[in-house]
């Protein structure tokens, strides 16, 4: 084995740019990188390495190509499967405040999601699909993550598990559309990747609801016919007038996997379309996060853990790894179990600092509901009662001891709660 495949521990003082970092000293959930492997792509990340860090571990062939020069071009990082990589072409922001756009965004979302409901029960009656009205609905949803993501990311995150197939559209069209926005894409593939995510599972309309809602596990057959959803997918797309061909590949596609033990055939890598490829993570994120009819939707951060396990095997890495930038430790909507055992829902992250995000708080230790919401914003490192700093213990599925997203929501859950200090004077 050649000595540049080995890792070489060196002072974070001498992490350049372009070395490719394995692993740090600390975990890496402690500190402010999102993935444990990463190439150092810029001063900011250079600069958190040696706050953070005494020692890194690098890639023995970055460490001889990089350190001992200093402003290189970030090398790719080595021995990875085939990724779809595409250069930026736009950096969007943000035009509006999140608080601005919650109202606009939940009535867009109300809209989506009755247009997602009676899209679906159309087709399983054989009703032809409206496109036009469709792209519409999809329109209205991504004007809204142009103005500000932030907003449709919270409320794609409320869970109804009655409702399991129509919001699962809908979340996989909004967070697809908002993952483009964050690949810096043009604004037209936007609104496509939106519509392709909001298609890509109406072939499950073809499979009887008996099977799609069973609570128990499958049987071989039953199992066989799910998978065939992809096939059916295609099959109505392809028979709706004005049907777009990337949302047909999309539905066909989205369950191919990188190494071709995906279905329905088996494509390898290079073979499956850009679109697809991007929405198969998202579609993998949303389902696990989910709850269904046979199990509890588990923590974001456990369904970024599966993703990044499966990164260059099943899902494309580059992809991957900009999806769980994008999702972030502690997403907006997130609850959360404060190290005091009080529950919280996260407002806002904060840019500087992934593990301090803004939470509202909104059961006591002893879980019971609180009169007087708190808003606590960690970065600020409040304290509790015995002169602590508060901290995140744990990140807990949507309806965690009775906390529910969607009731905080409709109930107006902005940033205007009292802080700690302003609740204790
Ligand atoms: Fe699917």
């Amino acid at each position: 084995m050649s000595v540049d495949l080995f890792e070489i521990k060196i002072p974070a003082s001498e992490a350049q740019l372009g070395m490719h970092v394995i692993r740090l000293d600390r975990p890496w959930e402690e500190t402010d990188f999102m993935l444990q492997g990463f190439v150092v792509k810029d001063q900011d990340e250079i600069n958190a390495l040696r706050e953070q860090c005494q020692f890194i571990y690098v890639e023995g062939k970055s460490y001889k190509q990089y350190g001992q020069v200093a402003d290189r071009k970030p090398a790719q990082a080595p021995g990875r499967a085939a990724t779809a990589t595409r250069t930026p072409q736009f950096v969007y922001i943000n035009k509006i405040d999140v608080s601005e756009e919650i109202g606009k965004a939940r009535e867009s979302y109300k809209i989506a999601k009755s247009m997602a409901t009676s899209i679906l029960s159309g087709i399983r009656i054989g009703k032809t699909l409206d496109i036009n009205k469709t792209k519409e609905v999809v329109d209205d949803i991504v004007d809204s993550l142009l103005r500000n993501d932030d907003a449709l990311m919270w409320l794609s995150k409320i869970r109804n598990q009655d409702e399991y197939t129509a919001e699962h559209c809908l979340n996989v069209c909004i967070l697809s559309a908002a993952f483009a926005k964050r690949l810096g894409l043009p604004e037209d593939e936007i609104r496509l990747i939106g519509l392709c995510g909001m298609l890509h599972d109406v072939g499950k309309m073809k499979v009887p609801l008996e099977v799609l809602n069973k609570p128990t596990s499958l049987t071989p057959d039953e199992f066989e016919l799910m998978r065939r959803h992809a096939e059916f997918g295609r099959d109505i797309l392809m028979s709706q007038p004005g049907m777009l061909n990337k949302a047909v590949d999309v539905a066909y596609n989205h369950h191919e996997r990188l190494d071709g033990n995906g279905y329905p055939r088996k494509l390898k890598a290079n073979q499956i379309p850009y679109y697809a490829k991007l929405v198969a993570i998202v579609d993998t994120y949303d389902a696990i996060t989910s709850n269904r009819s046979y199990s509890r939707g588990r923590a974001s951060m456990e369904a970024l853990d599966i993703i990044y396990r499966f990164r260059g095997t099943q899902f494309d890495d580059e992809l991957a790894k900009e999806f769980i930038k994008m999702i972030g430790i502690y997403p907006p909507g997130s609850i959360v179990e404060l190290h005091t055992g009080e529950v919280g829902i996260v407002v806002m992250q904060n840019p500087k600092s992934k593990l301090k995000p803004k939470i509202v708080v909104v059961l006591d230790a002893q879980k019971r509901k609180l009169e007087q919401k708190i808003l606590l914003d960690l970065l600020k490192e409040p304290k509790d009662s015995t002169g602590k700093i508060y901290t995140i213990n744990r990140e807990i599925p949507d309806g965690s001891f009775g906390v529910k997203l969607q009731k905080h929501l409709e109930g107006g859950l902005i940033l205007n709660y009292p802080t700690l200090d302003e609740h204790k004077s």
